[in-house]
């Protein structure tokens, strides 16, 4: 009895489902037949219709600084009100997957004024989801990959702070036909685990706006990343090993005076060394025409490398410069040892060189040149720091 009575119960339901699924096609058909896909939903009200939309950052790939772009992935959740589409139904939302029935429905057409390249994933299907509801309501889902230009400035680069932004607008509907509006609840929706290479997510912040073109007012919406380049990688390949070559390049004052291939050979090879991290730095940056926190950096260790070659110059100079004074000078320097008291003496000349005060040059070096060095770090940290933090 029991089951009679589930074999009947299961017939009407498979009924009904019939039932609704023929009711579905027929009605999305007959629907269609009188249906304008060039109406925008609310037209005859005579009132633009309100679009929400909604982001789902999917990932985040990196800034590109020489070509100031940035790609997300995101899933554009768009959702507005048909009227046409109201639907008496036992069903609370149907999908449309048909292309072809896809194409005969209203859609806003969305677009990026600052898209670069773009595209809808298409595999293994494409990635659009079309919901209506029995109330009318739309969801329209899809899935881009998108290019966006983001003007950067490199003032404070390493240092820096990014913000980049994506502009959402319609290209053919003006502002009396289409409204775009962020979704109230979460309109930016970025999973718990969001990674950015090279940089951190510090805030994200959206607003409304209106495009005037030429070709009439266009509703629109912004969406800005703030995001701050993160610095453990230009510490260790860019900071450290200059300060080291800088530190390098003291030695030379250790060394004796008279030892030129060596001396020498350090200044320019530190030189070089720095010229060489220096343009590995510009390669990844475009070639702007300010004055950027690593080359003011790089620039001051060039000139301090560059100054101990100066001094070496200086001191070998002094070193070996013999100066003739004549005995009716003002004052003697007494001769030292080493000098044989020979033909300068009998024609009543001294043969001087300046030895002692060459390094004396070198002894002082030694601490001035890493005390400059060490107030450079603390005016440049302290200044870049402030701005970063
Ligand atoms: C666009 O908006 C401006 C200011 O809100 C207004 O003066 C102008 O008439 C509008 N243009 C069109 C074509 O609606």
């Amino acid at each position: 009895m029991g089951l009679m009575l589930m074999l009947v119960l299961g017939a009407i339901l498979t009924a009904r489902d019939s039932v609704n699924c023929a009711s579905q096609t027929q009605f999305l058909n007959e629907l269609l037949d009188t249906y304008d896909v060039n109406e925008s939903p609310h037209l005859r009200e005579g009132r633009p219709t309100i679009i929400n939309v909604q982001m789902f950052i999917n990932s985040f790939g990196s800034l590109n600084a020489a070509n100031m772009d940035f790609s997300i992935d995101v899933f554009l959740r768009q959702s507005w009100h048909d009227p046409r589409l109201v639907w008496p139904s036992v069903r609370e939302r149907v999908a449309i997957t048909s292309p072809e029935m896809l194409a005969k429905l209203w859609k806003p057409d969305t677009y990026f004024s600052n898209l670069k390249d773009g595209e809808i994933h298409q595999v293994p299907t494409p990635n659009v989801l079309f919901r209506i509801y029995k109330t009318g309501d739309v969801l329209y889902s899809m899935r881009t990959t998108l290019s966006l230009s983001c003007h950067m400035e490199f003032e404070e680069y390493p240092l820096d702070s990014q913000v980049c932004g994506v502009h959402v607008t319609s290209y053919a509907n003006t502002d009396d036909l289409v409204k775009y509006q962020w979704l109230q609840d979460r309109p930016i929706d970025l999973p718990e685990s969001l990674e950015i290479a090279q940089f951190d997510l510090l805030g994200v912040a959206t607003s409304n706006t209106t495009y005037a073109y030429a070709t009439g007012n266009f509703s629109g919406l912004l969406v800005y990343f703030n995001l701050r380049r993160q610095n453990g990688y230009h510490v260790l390949q860019t900071y450290v090993p200059t300060i080291l070559i800088v530190s390098i390049s003291w030695v030379s004052f250790w060394l004796d005076p008279n030892a030129v291939p060596g001396r020498i050979t350090l200044g320019v090879t530190t030189l070089l060394t720095l010229t060489t991290l220096a343009s590995g730095i510009r390669a990844s940056l475009p070639p702007v025409s300010y004055v950027k926190a690593i080359d003011v950096w790089i620039g001051s260790c060039m000139i301090m490398v560059f100054s101990a070659l100066v001094e070496f110059t200086i001191v070998n100079w002094l070193f070996n410069k013999k100066v003739i004074h004549r005995r009716q000078t003002f004052f003697k320097i007494p001769k030292s040892p080493s000098q044989p008291p020979d033909d300068a003496q009998a024609s009543g000349d001294q043969v001087l060189t300046y030895a002692h005060q060459a390094q004396l040059i070198d002894r002082w070096s030694r601490l001035i040149f890493p005390a400059v060095f060490f107030i450079f770090n603390l005016a440049y940290w302290l200044c870049y720091l402030a701005a970063y933090m």
